[in-house]
């Protein structure tokens, strides 16, 4: 490195009381050096002093969770209150039509490293064993392309027939034209490379590669408690990801809020990549959402246990809606029942499945993108140059600015058609990949029987493609009158024959 540029990064790290970083500088080669200095140079000081100094004054959710209470207002599957079957409908049209013309995306989360469910790749390269062995993605992507031709659908037969279905999507798709759904994938410095390599190598599984934007999160370096910036090796900073809240401020550096704006997009699905039933644009839920004016949405679930790993929503004090983390809550506080029905205290738990109106998701990019916003502060073992020592990491949670969001909708849904978490290694108690095998093939199973197929006693179940129906729909032709045999497992093929997996 040229001397000046020495004296430059030297100037700076001594006004940001990090004289420390370069104590090592004359012991290291050219090449460390280099190393080093385009890690200091990709650390915003001033924002990280900022943000660690609004971490420590501000309370986590967690902590303000004295005053929660539990969330109200749920749009409940069955019941009394129920919305009708009519209403469900018109919800669906809407979203068909949010879709079709470009209105509505879909935002995939995929930053996080498999550190739990002990694998190095991408979460979203996961075969969890199904038949067909597709990945995570695969599975996500076809099921956009079976909504993207739902969408299609959708709108030639409202151009025949003129508009109207369901609460306030604007007017047609353009006498039937519909626009690819676009598909916004934030990745990270440890997944990014490889979620790449993967779309390519699948031919981005039938989607256009010009419909997936691709975007990466950031890192903020790990911090002593005093602020100190901490090196790994006396030539690279400790660095960690910003968690998955990071999405806010990679959205404007990534560029994928500008895309979004220039393209028209008002409402945006969001979800975790590791859901093996993540179904990818619910268009109920964003018709339900959107028609409701809300400026964030959830889909729920009831808790299935008081130990689940799971997020739950909650009203803050001042009635706003929060997500009280798992790894946060006092297990007293989510273990608590209601005396009057029995239930869970804090039972609508957090499956990871977002709606974001634009200008919300805007006003926030906006929010927290500047100094002063606030992180959940994790005090952890960093390794660093003279061994592990005690330190902080910074992460944001997606679900940290809700409270900001002046409409909501809790939107209820079924697990067996939503949620398979793929979270835990092979063997482990719960969320497994067998686990979220079995919900697949049990839900494929289900649809076959809807669909007019006799299902043998004891079969394993049957993979649909989610290319070939994404959520049931057109499959009496297929599967109508045909035995599906024990043992099994099953995989459908597009000519209708089974194939034993
Ligand atoms: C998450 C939720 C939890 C919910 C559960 C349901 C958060 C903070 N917690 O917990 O409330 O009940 O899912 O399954 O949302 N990710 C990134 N970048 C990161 C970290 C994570 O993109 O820096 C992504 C992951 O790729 C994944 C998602 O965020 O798609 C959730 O990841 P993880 O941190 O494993 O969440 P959980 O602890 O399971």
């Amino acid at each position: 490195m040229a001397k000046h540029s020495y004296e430059a990064l030297k100037a700076r790290c001594d006004a940001s009381g990090q004289a420390q970083l370069l104590s090592d500088w004359g012991a290291l080669s050219e090449a460390e050096r280099a190393a080093l200095a385009a890690d200091l140079e990709a650390i915003d000081f001033d924002f990280v002093a900022s943000a660690l100094k609004a971490s420590l004054a501000a309370p986590t959710a967690a902590a303000s969770g004295g005053e929660a209470r539990p969330a109200e207002g749920v749009l409940r599957l069955d019941g009394p209150g129920a919305p009708s079957e009519a209403a469900r409908a018109g919800w669906r049209a809407a979203g068909l039509r949010l879709i079709a013309e470009g209105r509505a995306a879909v935002l995939l989360l995929a930053g996080g490293q498999g550190t739990r469910l002990g694998s190095a790749a991408p979460k979203g390269c996961y075969d969890i064993g199904l038949p067909s062995r597709k990945s995570l993605f695969a599975l996500q992507a076809e099921r956009l392309l079976s909504l993207q031709r739902l969408a299609a659908a959708s709108a030639a037969a409202g151009a025949g027939a003129g508009s109207g279905a369901g609460g306030g999507a604007g007017g047609g798709a353009g006498g039937g034209a519909a626009k690819p759904l676009m598909w916004y994938v934030m990745t990270s410095k440890f997944t990014h490379d490889e979620t790449l390599a993967h779309f390519r190598d699948n031919d981005y599984f039938g989607l256009s590669p010009g419909q997936v934007f691709f975007f990466q999160q950031g890192f903020l370096p790990c911090l002593t408690e005093g602020g100190q910036v901490i090196l790994e090796a006396p030539s690279k900073v400790a660095k960690a990801p910003d968690g998955n809240g990071g999405l806010y401020r990679a959205l404007r550096d990534g560029g994928a809020l500008a895309d979004m704006t220039k393209r028209g997009v008002e409402a945006l699905d969001v979800y975790c990549v590791d859901n093996a039933l993540a179904r990818v644009g619910d268009p109920e839920f964003l018709g339900a959402c959107w028609s409701g004016g809300a400026e964030v949405g959830a889909r729920v679930l009831a808790k299935a246990h008081p130990e689940e790993k799971v997020g739950v929503f909650a009203s803050d004090g001042e009635g706003r809606l929060q997500v009280l983390e798992y790894s946060e809550l006092d297990p007293e506080k989510a273990s608590a029942t209601d005396p009057a029905t029995g239930t869970l205290f804090f039972n609508w738990s957090n499956v990871c499945m977002h709606y974001f109106s634009l200008p919300w998701l805007a006003r926030t990019v906006e929010a927290l993108s500047g100094p002063g916003a606030a992180y959940h502060i994790a005090r952890k073992a960093i390794p660093s140059k003279g061994g592990k020592v005690p330190g902080i990491k910074l992460e944001m949670f997606i679900f940290d600015p809700f409270p900001t969001a002046a409409r909501t909708t809790l939107f209820e849904v079924a697990r067996a058609d939503h949620f398979a978490p793929v979270k835990n290694a092979p063997g482990a108690d719960s969320d497994t990949p067998a686990a979220a095998r079995a919900a697949v093939l049990a839900q494929g199973a289900r649809w076959a029987a809807a669909a007019g197929a006799e299902i043998e006693g004891g079969c394993l179940g049957l993979e649909i493609p989610p290319a070939l129906s994404y959520a049931g729909e057109g499959l009496g032709k297929l599967l109508g009158g045909k035995p599906v045999a024990a043992p099994g497992p099953w995989l459908l093929k597009a000519d209708g024959t089974l194939m034993s997996g």
